[in-house]
């Protein structure tokens, strides 16, 4: 029996990655390998092969992987044409999609975990309705738009909160001509729900007006999937093509007040994937990518004043009624790349986000004096002490921001 030992790089659902010397190569994940493989790797050894006839056996050995014999790749290769892989070729694909290639297409300056980002390709690649919820300035567009994009499907983009007339937006105008008389012109939407795999963002749509809402109904519902060209019961409908893909985007929670609540029926049609907001270490992450030459103190000193904002924003009994939003953020920080100081950058994007009703009990002084203890040369003032000398922000709360 030719036995062949290899070192393990990757073992996932669809295929083993392996490496012998300076070659490489995949084989399909039988349940055998995988179950083998995962011994091996668990035991920190390699894994052995060995054909025996027609046969390939796995074992796990704890010998040196075989050095740079390049015909082990094509000897074994012989016997993965021959192989068929358990589930359909088309299923592994998908598999294979999500949970390899996937990762890359996430753009690097997105922040969102592998879990949410793996879970809104899979969402749209199984032809889901998905809603992207969360804060303003959490990145829900982005993230919309990053999906279309990493997917390479036509793509059509609609802002909801925008439209003053949702009927000519979403189905079209009634014009007149002195020749033609009265006609139709559908809208660009009419044509984007025609298209086959199309994404169609829909951004927005909790600020949409509700009459959009009552157009989209049919459409998003998967067992309907139609849009009515008229309000109309016997009006022509036109039919949402195959793999169409809906991606909306809605700040849901009581703190957006201008949001309309989103009719529960229409929210049912929703696969929803929550954007959270980012933490001290994600978010500085994110602005040393953006701003990659920028103070990496100031940097830092950004990332713990709006976690703070966040973090506050969890307490019982908040003293501020919103936080920092990474847009935000992001403008604050390249404010400060811009030459301006820590102070400057936040006197015009993060004060005026906070209410000066109040006077020293404002959610205004609150973040001042929260700013004011990052500021070096203020670090001992007592700037924004209360009348009785009491400090509203506590020197644990800061040791818990940085
Ligand atoms: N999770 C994130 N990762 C990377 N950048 C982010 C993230 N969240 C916000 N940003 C930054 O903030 C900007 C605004 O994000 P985006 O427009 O996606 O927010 P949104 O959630 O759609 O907000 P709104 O509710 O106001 O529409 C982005 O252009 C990006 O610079
Ligand atoms: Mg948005």
């Amino acid at each position: 029996m030719k036995k062949y030992i290899l070192k393990i790089t990757s073992v996932n659902k669809t295929e083993l990655k392996l490496e012998s010397g300076k070659n490489t190569f995949t084989i399909p994940a039988t349940s055998d390998a995988i179950k083998k493989a995962k011994t091996a790797m668990r035991k920190g050894s390699n894994l052995s092969i060995g054909i025996e006839g027609e046969k390939l056996k796995y074992g796990t050995s704890s010998s040196m992987p075989n050095q740079c014999n390049k015909f082990v790749s094509a000897e074994l290769e012989k016997y993965w044409d021959q192989y068929v892989p358990p589930v359909n070729k088309e299923h592994a694909e998908l598999m294979s999609f999500i949970h390899n290639d996937a990762i890359s297409l996430r753009p690097s300056l997105l922040m969102l975990p592998d879990l949410q980002w793996k879970y809104l390709v899979r969402s749209a690649m199984r032809g889901k309705n998905i809603m992207m919820t969360g804060a303003a300035g959490s990145g829900k567009t982005m993230a919309a738009k990053a999906l279309a994009n990493a997917l390479d499907r036509p793509e059509f983009y609609y802002n909801l909160g925008a439209t003053q007339d949702p009927r000519s937006t979403l189905v079209g105008n009634t014009h007149f001509a002195k020749d033609k008389g009265t006609f139709f012109s559908e809208s660009s939407f009419v044509k984007a729900i025609q298209t086959e795999d199309a994404i169609i963002l829909l951004d927005e749509l909790s600020r949409a007006h509700p009459e959009a809402w009552n157009i989209l109904m049919t459409v998003l519902d998967p067992g309907q999937r139609y849009l009515r060209l008229d309000e109309a019961d016997n009006s022509p409908i036109v039919k949402v093509a195959k793999g169409v893909t809906f991606i909306a985007t809605a700040n849901i929670g009581n703190e957006y007040t201008s949001t309309r609540v989103i009719d529960r029926a229409l929210l049912d049609r929703f696969t929803i994937i929550e954007m959270e907001l980012l933490n001290k270490e994600k978010e500085e992450a994110l602005l040393l990518q953006m701003y990659p030459e920028a103070d990496k103190t100031m940097i830092s000193n950004i990332a713990s004043i709006v976690s703070a904002t966040r973090d506050e924003m969890k307490t019982e009994v908040p003293r501020i009624s919103t936080s920092v939003s990474t847009r935000a953020s992001v403008e604050f920080a390249s404010l400060c790349h811009d030459g301006f100081t820590l102070e400057e950058s936040a006197e015009v994007t993060v004060y005026p986000l906070f209410d000066d009703a109040g006077g020293l009990d404002s959610e205004r002084t609150f973040i001042k004096q929260l700013v004011q203890k990052f500021i070096p040369s203020n670090t001992d003032d007592n700037l924004f002490n209360t009348e009785d000398g009491e400090e509203l922000f506590t020197e644990e709360d800061i040791d818990s921001a940085s």
